[in-house]
């Protein structure tokens, strides 16, 4: 039995692939380089000493699909393919909602077609909106996402839960990821956005390497301990550790439709970061604080009790880890 993994040579899908083979599971990778590059699928070879097949296709592509699973016994799969910038979603929402949701639903429909109903989903705790309470946890109120790539995830969630009410033979993990940063230690993949980025610590990085010449922070007039917002980092490797305790929870008797937080359940701040990564990597990384940003809420960070329990979850690596990563991968490109 494979593991179909759809967009594997981003950033979360790359990290995965490569737990999943060191944990000796058989994969068959598609991507269709819309936002990574092919080398990836290389590095990933390089990194674990192991082969797989790879297809370059676009997983909207129905007849591709079926070839697939027509010409490979799969047992379970993981979709990582989707648009992910929330800015860009705003000006572009069909796209997103097409990409997002109706790639979603091919799949899953050929997965129904060729009778494989093991699905793990990368979702995002975006999908709880402005939190009611924090710590989040899973059974907290999901809505009024602000942008449309949440409310992608948002709807997908829907989705799962309806095929899922409609046949209980499937079988299905959805993971609220917090905010995955880091890369690889080997330094050979990790987070390789075009342009200016507009995530924090992809940002940073740009900073350290001399690309951009100063970080933005967003507000320091927020509620917190420093009154910079503070978020749930969690490094890339563990988040895609929490993907192959997922596909094991689902190769066990029981069905069911779970869904985990993957975060560390520590909160820092913006500041906690800079001065972190400027410790950690021996850089400067020159500021300014400025406006905040539309749409910022000022404290965001999981209960990762439930991952723990029911999967054996738990995030070892630290924010020195985390910042050391990003910058190794960043200076070794
Ligand atoms: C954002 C997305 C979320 C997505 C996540 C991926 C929104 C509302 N949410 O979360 O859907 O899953 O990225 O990691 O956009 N900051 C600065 N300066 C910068 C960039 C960020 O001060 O140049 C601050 C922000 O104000 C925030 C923190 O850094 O307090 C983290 O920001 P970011 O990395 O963009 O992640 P989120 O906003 O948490």
């Amino acid at each position: 039995m494979k593991i179909l993994v759809t967009g594997g040579a981003g950033y979360i899908g790359s990290h995965t692939c490569v737990e999943l083979l060191n944990a000796g599971f058989e994969l068959v990778v598609i991507d269709d380089f819309s936002n990574s590059k092919p080398t990836v699928i290389e590095k990933i070879k390089t990194i674990t000493g192991k082969d797989f097949s790879f297809y370059e296709m676009d997983y909207l592509n129905r007849s591709l699909l079926e070839k697939i699973f027509k010409e490979n016994e799969i047992g379970a799969v993981i979709n990582f393919a989707g648009y992910k910038a929330v800015g860009e979603s705003v000006e572009k929402p069909i796209d997103y909602y097409i990409n997002n949701v109706s790639g979603a639903l091919v799949l899953l429909d050929t997965m129904k077609k060729y009778g494989v109903k093991k699905f793990v989903f990368s979702s995002s705790a975006t999908v709880y909106g402005e939190p009611k309470k924090i710590p989040l946890t899973e059974d907290c109120h999901v809505g009024e996402t602000t942008n449309p790539y949440g409310t992608t995830k948002l709807f997908i969630e829907q989705i799962l839960k309806d095929i899922y009410r409609s046949d209980s033979t499937w079988d299905i993990a959805i993971l609220r990821y917090f905010n995955p940063v880091g890369a690889h230690e080997s330094g050979l993949i990790g987070e390789d956005p075009e342009g200016i980025p507009n995530n924090l610590m992809p940002y940073i990085t740009k900073v350290a390497s001399h690309e951009l010449e100063k970080l933005s922070i967003f507000g320091n007039d927020y509620d917190t301990k420093d009154g910079t917002g503070v978020r749930d980092y969690i490094h890339v490797v563990d988040l895609a550790k929490g993907h192959v305790l997922a596909l094991n929870k689902l190769d066990k008797e029981e069905k069911g439709l779970f869904v985990y937080n993957l975060g560390t359940g520590k909160g820092y701040s913006v500041l906690d970061i800079v001065k972190t990564y400027e410790k950690v990597n021996n850089v400067e990384i020159p500021y300014q604080i400025t406006e905040r940003r539309k749409g910022d809420i000022a404290i965001y960070y999981a209960d990762p009790t439930k991952a723990k329990e029911e999967l054996g979850f738990v995030a070892s690596k630290t924010l020195d880890d985390m910042c050391q990563d990003a910058y190794r991968f960043a200076s070794k490109k």
